[in-house]
């Protein structure tokens, strides 16, 4: 017999409010809890709330700039102009590495694309553009597909179903429910579709930092994974398939993510804030 360290800990002096007693007898019966300091405070919302009006706005001139005969880099150019101009910064850019300021996925590619001048944007081609944006200290993480003209059929099922993964996804989150729910929801409407869910990347908490607690996965148990509490704020960015959910990292540049039977792959992202109701999308 053990006792394991509380995650859930009210500050010396404090006295704990309904929601800690709550969180605590949940913690107490076994629930992974969030640590108490994920819950952002109505100042720090406030700033996440702002760097998503400037991410939204990102993504929005990309959509109105987004053309065939364009390369990803012109992407990457139209990102961190607008970001800096408005007193921001891309939070790719220099991130482990990362030498970036937005990933650009291509068809097969399912994320962490580097934006390049010799890739050209083409006829039929279904693109990811993900963008972070740190304003004041505060990150907004969101990500949109875009079709380049006309596609196949498959391939706009594809970016619509990915679509409908994020929105069933969020819905499935509530308040003192649990992270699992929301994989749960994402991977029965993405096997309904006959398409599947990368396993290898997630959502993840967001606001002051850039990757944080939880870990969202985009498949599994409903009440698995860590318990949904009012004031976390989480990304999720269900990467859907449309042959086999597996992948593998191009070891030309270490980041680019790519099918492994290279079928084409589609993801969507926004930030969230966990309420009393249910989720609040922070980038739109
Ligand atoms: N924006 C991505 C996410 O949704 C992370 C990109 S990290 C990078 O979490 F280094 F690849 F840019
Ligand atoms: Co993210
Ligand atoms: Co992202």
């Amino acid at each position: 017999m053990f006792t394991r360290r509380r995650r859930w800990r009210v500050p010396m002096g404090e006295e704990p409010t309904a929601l800690d007693r709550r969180v605590m007898a949940l913690e107490s019966r076994g629930a992974l809890v969030p640590r108490r300091n994920l819950i952002r405070t109505p100042e720090e919302i406030e700033g996440i709330r702002k760097s998503g009006v400037i991410n939204t706005a990102i993504l929005d001139l990309v959509g109105e700039k987004i053309h065939a005969g364009m390369s990803t880099l012109e992407i990457d150019e139209i990102v961190h102009s607008y970001t800096i101009e408005h007193g921001a910064i891309p939070a790719t850019l220099g991130y482990e590495g990362y030498p970036k300021s937005v990933c650009t996925s291509i068809n097969e590619v399912v994320c962490h694309g580097i934006p390049s001048a010799t890739e050209i944007l083409k006829e039929g081609d279904i693109i990811n553009v993900d963008c972070t944006t740190i304003l004041n200290g505060f990150y907004a993480d969101a990500s949109r597909m875009y079709v380049i003209g006309g596609t196949t059929p498959q391939k706009a099922k594809l970016v619509q179903v990915a679509k409908e993964c994020l929105e069933i996804g969020a819905e499935a989150a509530k308040p003192f429910g649990f992270v699992g729910d929301i994989g749960n929801a994402i991977e029965k409407h993405a096997h309904k579709n006959g398409f599947s869910v990368v396993r290898d990347l997630c959502g993840h908490g967001v606001g002051v930092k850039f990757h944080d607690e939880p870990e969202v996965l985009h498949y599994g148990k409903k009440g698995t994974g860590m318990l949904l509490v009012p004031g976390m704020v989480f990304t999720i960015e269900p990467m859907i398939n449309m042959g086999t959910w597996k992948v593998f990292i191009d070891s030309a540049d270490g980041w680019t993510v790519i099918t492994e039977d290279e079928k084409p792959s589609a993801q969507w992202e926004h930030s969230f804030l966990m309420t009393e109701t249910g989720l609040e999308i922070l980038t739109h």
